[in-house]
């Protein structure tokens, strides 16, 4: 199994990284060309510090627009990769196409030529936070393609635990992707430049999903292990697919961190679902079974095989001095009595055929209209209604969940979040705190096609 490389900084507090087409072997015996940044997929992991303000240079030399957004960043909002704040390829011109599922009368482009600063000021605790493309009406493809990468906050509360660390703390990216004969990515775009129409073909309105499962860039991969305790960050960075993941021949993970960070106190899973943009810091001890073991992990939602997700080889012996602590951090009770005000997001499908969208409270993507305007410092109550799976997301602010289906929060929602999955019908309260920045947020559906056809909303910290 790849482990994606640690970018290295330019100078302190500064990266730079190049968002490039490269032909990589992901099917053995076949080439695939990918958008990556830095040519790889995933792109590098940038392990940074808390507190620690970071710029990353991206040079795009694509032939698409980007936009990056650091998923669970704390971002100033003019780092944050709002859609229509493009970076451009030096020297090519670029006229955005025209709305297929969105109206484009709100939106006001900036473009950047060549490069952009994003500037990361950091404040925030260790967690587990990935980057990717987010660029208007084109987010699934470009996703698809390649463009999206790891970051790792640390901070002194985290390092002084004594969870699995060095090479027993494994980030893996976990997404799917269908390929052609040829081995290059299969995606139903309806124009594979990206640059001339947006959309997709109408039959894939509920995102795509590909049967082929990769974790961190390689399909159904091995990873040898010693027989001790291994940190796992798993991120599902798919664009539509939600995975139960479990071990077999059986196993416990234990939680000690949600996307935004460490829980409280560890959690015990037999299984969880992770829904696309989630992340769950676990534990797994793998001195539970004997040397010559492999420990397939799972997706028991899968058919064929898309069941499969990838396997650990117990090969060794080895000493062993880490440990999970019964307490992990301080996290403040979720208290709704605090709330300066309750709101409604509706996550809803409209229309039929090609007149079809994905909407927010019946409306939409109109950028720049926000459909909110919380103050900061405050908390709020947010309740999210479904008529579908929607793993709702969250830029800046995070949050906790409050109650789920009308009952108390399940197990795998514990800790701060910044997306959770809203299954059908289903209604789901989080508390969210806006803390951080003024300025224009977002909030969408991190199924990737349902962003696409324009289940976005702004909101704007006043
Ligand atoms: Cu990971 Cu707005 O997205
Ligand atoms: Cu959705």
């Amino acid at each position: 199994m790849p482990i994606p490389p640690t970018a290295r900084p330019a100078a302190p507090g500064r990266y730079e990284v190049t968002q490039r087409v490269a032909s990589v072997e992901i099917v053995p015996g076949t080439r695939t060309e990918v958008w990556g940044f830095d040519g790889i997929f995933p792109g590098p992991t940038f392990d940074l510090r808390r507190g620690e303000r970071t710029t990353v240079r991206v040079r795009n030399e694509l032939p698409v627009p980007t936009s990056t957004h650091l998923h669970g960043g704390v971002n100033p909002p003019e780092s944050d990769g709002y859609p229509t704040d493009l970076v451009v390829a030096a020297g090519r011109g670029f006229r955005p196409p025209p709305g297929e599922h969105m109206d484009h009368d709100t939106v006001k482009w900036t473009f950047h030529s060549g490069v952009r600063d994003y500037v990361y000021p950091l404040d925030q605790p260790a967690a587990t936070l990935w980057y990717h493309d987010h660029r208007m009406d084109f987010t699934a493809p470009q996703v698809w393609r390649g463009l999206a990468g790891f970051v790792l906050v640390r901070d002194d509360e985290d390092d002084a635990l004594p969870l699995p660390k060095g090479e027993r703390d494994l980030p893996l990216m976990i997404c799917d992707r269908a390929f052609e004969e040829d081995g290059s990515f299969r995606y139903p775009s309806k124009d594979r430049s990206l640059l001339v129409r947006a959309g997709i073909d109408d039959d894939y309105m509920e995102g795509v999903e590909g049967d082929v499962i990769l974790v961190n860039g390689a399909p159904w991969p091995v990873h040898e292990v010693a027989a001790v305790r291994y940190r796992l960050r798993l991120l599902n960075a798919s664009n539509a697919r939600r995975y139960q993941l479990e071990l077999t021949p059986g196993g416990t993970f234990v939680q000690v961190g949600s996307d935004a960070g460490l829980l409280a106190a560890p959690v015990r899973h037999q299984r969880i679902v992770i829904a696309p943009g989630e992340r769950f810091d676990m534990v797994v001890d793998f001195s539970a079974y004997a040397v010559g073991t492999e420990v397939t992990m799972v997706n028991t939602l899968g058919e064929g095989a898309a069941r499969d997700v990838m396997r650990f080889r117990v090969t060794r012996k080895e000493k062993d001095d880490s440990a999970v602590p019964a307490r992990l951090s301080r996290l403040e009770p979720a208290e709704r009595a605090g709330a300066v005000a309750t709101r409604v997001f509706d996550f809803r499908r409209t229309g039929h055929g090609s007149g079809a969208a994905w909407t927010v409270n019946g409306r939409r993507y109109r950028p720049g209209v926000p459909l909110a305007r919380p103050r900061m410092g405050t908390t709020e109550v947010w309740r999210f209604t479904s008529d579908f799976h929607h793993p709702v997301h969250v830029h800046l602010a995070h949050f906790r969940v409050l109650s789920r289906g009308g009952k108390a929060p399940a197990a795998t929602d514990a800790g701060w979040k910044d997306t959770v999955d809203v299954r059908p019908y289903e209604v789901v309260e989080v508390l969210v705190r806006f803390t951080g920045y003024r300025g224009l947020y977002m909030m969408h559906c991190h199924n990737l096609e349902h962003e696409d056809m324009a289940m976005m909303a702004d909101f704007e910290i006043v």
